[in-house]
């Protein structure tokens, strides 16, 4: 038979954090595995979204998205970000952040282009970059406060370089990128002549009084950073598939005819749904963070007194930790046997890394849980010990 699949997606498999997902289900377990985010949504948005599907704002929207919808996301993309944009031209409302990333490597990468990407990694900016056939370069961030060599990145930027991937937040290992590291990746793109890719799904959830940092804020950088985010995570609304897109305009254009392609509009009456959200007050991202620094904490102590050495994050909602002498062979075994003993699902380290073995020890927990579940799931990890003496 003929070869049956494109080169592109050769080697392309179900990741760890899906198959962590269901095996956890069949054993009845507390999923801190995937980043499902289980908070409810607030009132006023599932109102607007119930009104708008009442009301028939059932048709394919523009290709950018709802009128209201940019404009809302154009100041706030302004004011928080402090990332100048027009909302006629330079916003575009995406099926989810994923949805963001695809359309812009679609649009940027050839086959062979190079890419900067920072591991530990988020699997799929890994894997969108992989099906582009980008040629990855990799910065390694090195535990506890997940810095890098600074000449080591120096030296990853070529004139082949397309982009640099940032992730601030960062999710698997919750980097806050400063803005001294940013100013500095900032001067190489400018003197490479590259683009910045920057998701900032997290860039709400921060800790410790941290402030973040948009690089499309920095000077020079307008006209060559693209900027994705998204409700997903802020507004715990994960299924809804709702993200977008700031772009200077002529890579602003391209990306909304891929969005058009790819899925014609997000979901329409979503789209109206959401614009509530711009109305919550800034007490709502307060107490947002402060659930989450408790439930970092509550995460990070239980793992302490499980024995394993934790890297506490500066943002978003995920921690990697050492499980250090606990007895594993290797990450594999120790998601397997958490979930076994325990009943709690964590990812294995090593599918977050180029070089497995720089994640074998390690494993990550997502404490984006309700309360009694985190409650649950850490009472069960301090324990982990004794469970398997
Ligand atoms: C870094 C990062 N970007 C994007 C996403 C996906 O976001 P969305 O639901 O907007 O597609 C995730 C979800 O886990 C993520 O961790």
């Amino acid at each position: 038979m003929k070869q049956v699949f494109a080169d592109r997606i050769e080697g392309l498999q179900q990741s760890d954090i899906r198959r962590m997902s269901l095996e956890c289900t069949k054993v009845d377990g507390i999923n801190l595995g995937q980043g499902i985010c289980d908070q409810p949504v607030e009132p006023i948005i599932k109102k607007a979204a119930i009104k708008a599907i009442q009301e028939d704002r059932s048709i394919y929207t523009r290709l950018d998205g709802i009128d209201e919808l940019r404009h809302r996301i154009a100041g706030k993309v302004r004011d928080y970000n402090k990332v100048s944009c027009d909302a006629d031209g330079e916003v575009i409302v995406n099926v989810g952040s994923t949805g963001s990333f695809v359309a812009a490597s679609l649009a940027l990468v050839n086959p062979g282009d190079e890419v900067i990407l920072f591991s530990p990694f988020y699997g799929y900016h890994l894997n969108i970059l992989k099906v582009c056939q980008a040629t990855l370069k990799y910065i390694t961030l090195r535990p506890p406060d997940w810095s890098y060599d600074a000449a080591a990145l120096e030296v990853a930027f070529s004139k082949r370089t397309k982009f640099i991937l940032v992730n601030t937040p960062s999710n698997p290992c919750g980097k806050v990128f400063t803005r001294d590291e940013l100013a500095h990746i900032a001067d190489l793109c400018k003197k490479h002549d590259a683009l910045c890719v920057t998701d900032e799904i997290y860039e709400y959830i921060l800790y410790d009084g941290r402030r973040h940092v948009s690089p499309g804020s920095l000077p020079g950088m307008e006209d060559r950073t693209i900027t994705i985010s998204g409700f997903s995570k802020t507004y715990a609304m994960t299924g809804w598939r709702l993200g977008y897109t700031v772009a200077p305009r002529p890579i602003a254009q391209k990306l909304a005819i891929l969005n058009d392609l790819i899925n014609v509009c997000a979901p329409s009456p979503l789209q109206h749904g959401v614009v509530a959200a711009f109305d919550l007050p800034e007490s709502y991202y307060t107490n947002m963070r402060r659930d989450y620094q408790i439930k970092r904490d509550m995460t990070v102590a239980a793992c302490r007194e499980a024995g394993m050495t934790p890297y506490p994050p500066q943002g978003a909602y995920y921690m990697l930790a050492d499980f250090g002498d606990l007895g594993f062979k290797d990450d594999q075994e120790a998601a397997r046997v958490i979930l076994d003993r325990s009943r709690v699902a964590v990812i294995p380290g090593s599918s977050f890394y180029p070089d497995p073995e720089d994640g074998r020890k390690q494993i990550r927990l997502c404490y984006a849980k309700k309360m009694p579940d985190l409650e649950e799931a850490c009472r069960r990890i301090r324990t982990l010990r004794a469970v398997l003496a």
